[in-house]
């Protein structure tokens, strides 16, 4: 689904951890040059070199932060390994950051520890980077891979008590194929309006299998196709009609009344 934190629909965070990646690389390299060679000007280099990673990267975290929150799909696995991706990443900086302890602080020279801990720190963001490279290529966050005619992006947030008819607006501009996203209140509700030939559906964003956010799917006549494996719902009853996914998704209540939709809250 497409990143909240983006720039002319680009998401920002894959742009900006290339910087931490290569200060990451590049300090330790240059400490141990300094060491190796009693070479001052290489290991001050690899002391700066460590301060901006630390830095750059707790900058880059903050657009990875907005679309954890906001773009991966609740309940998921994405969102389980987003978490571990954060845990693993701010695990390797805060190493680094204590490896500042072990500098002289008028010579900036390191301690063998130093270097330790920023290489520990580099071999734990690679897994990181690992993490991450599967939550883009499997889980695709992040990805516009919005199908022919499928039309703009399109989410509402919409608050309501349970059970009380709220109308969506914009549906009308939604065409026949095409799909909603709409968050309900609490951010971790979600569900997916879409316009079929044979009029509106309403239906969880949650697949049951991992929980791929079926909005960003593929609607084909009355069936949505989950992105991340492909199970198939009706998004009139909700049944499975392909696996993996075995439980049928939730549907709900639907009116049209005076040229409005109106989507009746779940509990
Ligand atoms: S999460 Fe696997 S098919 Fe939807």
């Amino acid at each position: 689904m497409r990143s909240k934190a983006q720039f002319m629909t680009h998401p920002i965070h894959p742009m900006l951890i290339a910087f931490p990646m290569a200060f990451l690389f590049a300090a330790p390299a240059f400490d141990i040059a300094g060491v190796v060679m009693d070479w001052p000007r290489a290991w001050t280099t690899g002391a700066y070199l460590s301060i901006a990673a630390v830095v750059t990267g707790l900058i880059a975290g903050v657009p990875g932060f907005i679309d954890y929150l906001y773009v991966i799909p609740p309940n998921s696995s994405a969102k389980q390994r987003a978490l571990q991706h954060m845990v693993v990443n701010v695990t390797a900086l805060v190493l680094v950051a204590i490896g500042w302890a072990f500098r002289d602080w008028s010579s900036l020279k390191p301690q063998v520890v130093a270097i330790i801990l920023e290489v520990l720190g580099l071999c734990i963001v690679t897994y990181g980077g690992f993490l991450g490279g599967t939550l883009v290529y499997r889980n695709q966050i992040g990805v516009d891979h919005r199908y022919a005619n499928a039309g703009k992006w399109r989410e509402l947030e919409i608050e309501g008590r349970p059970g009380e008819a709220v109308a969506i607006d914009g549906a009308n501009e939604l065409q026949a194929g095409q799909m909603m996203l709409i968050r309900v209140g609490n951010k971790d509700r979600r569900l997916v309006l879409a316009r079929t030939g044979e009029g509106y559906a309403a239906f969880d964003d949650h697949c049951t299998h991992k929980g791929g956010s079926l909005a960003g799917g593929i609607l084909t006549g009355c069936t949505v196709t989950c992105p991340w494996h492909g199970s198939q719902f009706c998004v009139k009853n909700g049944s499975v009609q392909a696996g993996p996914a075995e439980k049928p998704i939730g549907i709900y209540r639907l009116e049209e009344s005076g040229g409005q939709v109106l989507l009746t809250l779940p509990s």
